[in-house]
């Protein structure tokens, strides 16, 4: 704790009060207290948390072996990306068997063994669903491609004939995510499992992803069959929730008609308006149709069979956030990620529209609001607030893209993730933002994995450089990622300083803001917490201020220091503070 004891500019913003006045948006509710309405979840991404076979890639044992790291910070459940059988075209987001676990990250066996180590250390595990497709080497698309048109086992994804004279043309204009058409005619596959030398098969599948990974039919009663016996298999494993992938995107509107709009996984570069929207595109045929909503009302029954308040969080890009909203009414999920939040510019007033608007929409359902600032599809929030204006958000960073200030991108990264944490409801940390880790902004283009590279043309550097391995040991090879210094993609020069035995020997590293924010946050409620605006600073252009329960959450984005009162005692503070209080680019928590 810092007692901040001489305030010297007075010609700085000031705070006069500790008791500030404040406009309540969100008030405080004590009535639902099930675990996710506030929990802080930690996003592992397998391949690159740690290693325990040494063949370079993270492992499921290897999640198990340091668990103790996740205790030490105080995270309340862990998301695990898939590490389903797959074939890995998209880094296991194209699952081949629902019900095993990919060789390359163990066996059920090692997952067991995780649930069971987690939940003895009070962790909950939520699994990753991904439903809007397969892996072309699931066995249901094998048989697909075997079957040939019009067969009962083409029905299960969405098979047509093409446009043209001879079906030469696409069935329509959908573009895939990554990149290039929505569409492959099967006797054009140039995958390892192409269909046939069968010219006369010259249908089209529809895969809004990689080529590998086909669209189900969800208007088939067998897919909605088959997804809630694969929930219930991991509700018996003892999973603790789902998130589900591509959660607006299952049902596409009748007759899949043509559509000019730009579809995207991350959105938003554009200024919230005060409804928290970003003027996104994802309003197309292929996403958001009201048919969505039945299979969440029905999965929200599958997991209401089991104890313990088991929970459905939506990955859905979509806004503004009224609708995002209606994702998490009382009978579907429970959660939905807040990408609004999360593209919102380093803005005090773009942040307080959106914040409020978060607030506003899931109150009017009842949901907890989510915060996140990381996943694994976004550069890092450590260097993506280090690029040049304020709203700039590529897909990924290549070596001769401007680079970002790393030093101003911590600063802010650090500001942000604490005045995230600051704020009511769950919150979402993506594994190595705790170690202040940046982006792998000069990775060699040769070793790119993302499908996003090649399929734009090479135009987008896609997401590796976020999804590089931790660093745990300063002195180890690989830092300590696994046990022969492989690692799957290399390390850049900076990660050594972020390791994990670095920061946590290092007084003010971030991994001890991280781990102080939610040690307070817990013991003052944050996470079921109020929020009101403070009144002083309710209009500001440059600081941002909040009140939840006894906190006094305040950033700084302007030049000029804001003086707190005297007798503030600071809780935690994102950056060191200076006498004229505090500093631009820094989050402060004072105690009320
Ligand atoms: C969203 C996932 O987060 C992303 O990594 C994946 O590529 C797509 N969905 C497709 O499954």
């Amino acid at each position: 704790m810092t007692h901040i004891d001489s305030i010297a500019d007075s010609s700085a913003l000031e705070l006069t009060s500790l008791n500030p006045t404040t406009t309540v948006i969100h008030p405080k509710s004590d009535s639902a207290r099930e675990w996710w309405r506030s929990a802080v979840i930690y996003q592992v991404y397998p391949r690159s948390f740690a290693d325990s076979d040494g063949d370079g890639i993270g492992d499921i044992p290897g999640v198990t072996a340091r668990l103790d790291h996740l205790v030490e910070l105080g995270i309340d459940a862990v998301w695990l990306s898939p590490f389903y059988r797959s074939p890995q075209a998209d880094a296991g987001y194209d699952v081949a068997d629902y019900r095993d676990v990919d060789p390359l990250f163990g066996t059920l066996a090692d997952f067991d063994e995780l649930v069971a180590q987690a939940h003895s250390r009070g962790l909950r595990i939520i699994a990753d669903l991904v439903p809007n497709h397969t892996s072309d080497d699931h066995e249901w698309f094998k048989a697909a491609l075997a079957a040939g048109p019009g067969s009962p086992e083409r029905a299960r994804y969405l098979f047509r004939e093409g446009k043209g004279e001879n079906g030469e043309l696409p069935p329509n204009n959908w573009k895939s995510i990554f990149g290039g058409p929505a569409w492959t005619r099967v006797n054009e596959r140039t995958s390892p499992l192409a269909a046939a030398d069968d010219v006369s098969d010259d249908q089209w599948y529809l895969h809004m992803f990689d080529t590998r990974q086909p669209d189900l039919d969800w208007e088939h009663p067998e897919v909605r069959a088959e997804f809630e016996e694969v929930l219930r298999f991991w509700l018996d494993r003892g999973v603790d929730g789902f998130r589900i992938d591509v959660a607006h995107g299952m049902v596409k509107a009748p007759g899949l008609p043509d559509w000019d709009g730009d579809v995207a996984m991350v959105e938003g570069t554009t200024e919230p308006a005060e409804d928290g929207s970003t003027g996104a595109g994802n309003s197309g045929p292929m996403f958001d149709q009201e048919g969505v909503h039945d299979i969440y009302r029905a999965w929200n029954m599958v997991l209401a069979d089991y104890a313990g308040d088991r929970a459905l969080v939506a990955e859905a890009w979509v806004e503004p956030l009224s609708r995002l909203a209606r994702y998490v009414r009382s009978d579907e999920m429970h959660q939905a990620f807040n990408f609004s939040y999360l593209t919102t510019a380093w803005e005090a007033a773009a942040l307080r529209n959106v914040v409020t608007a978060s607030l506003h929409a899931s109150d009017e359902v009842g949901a907890p609001t989510t915060w996140v600032l990381s996943n694994h599809d976004v550069i890092r929030h450590a260097s993506r607030m280090g690029l040049t204006g304020a709203a700039v958000r590529p897909n990924g960073i290549g070596k001769n893209d401007p680079q970002p200030d790393a030093e101003l991108g911590l600063r802010r990264a650090r500001a942000a993730s604490l005045q995230m944490l600051g704020l009511p409801g769950s919150a979402y940390l993506y594994q190595g933002e705790e170690l202040g880790l940046p982006e792998h902004t000069d990775l060699d283009d040769d070793l790119r994995q993302d499908p996003a590279w090649w399929r734009s043309g090479y135009t987008e550097a896609g997401r590796d450089g976020c999804r590089v391995p931790l660093p745990w040991e300063s002195d180890k090879p690989g830092l300590g990622f696994s046990p022969t210094g492989k690692t799957w993609l290399p390390q850049p020069d900076s990660y050594k300083e972020c390791a994990a035995d670095v920061q946590r020997a290092t007084e003010g590293s971030t991994f001890s803001m991280y781990r102080d924010a939610l040690a307070v946050r817990k013991s003052h409620d944050l996470g079921l917490g109020s929020l009101g605006w403070v009144e002083e600073f309710a209009g500001s252009a440059t600081v941002l201020a909040f009140v939840n329960n006894d906190v006094l959450v305040l950033t700084n984005f302007g030049e000029t220091p804001v003086a707190l009162p005297a007798d503030a005692q600071v809780l935690i503070s994102s950056g060191p503070l200076t006498d004229g209080g505090v500093p631009q680019d820094t989050t402060v928590w004072v105690q009320l």
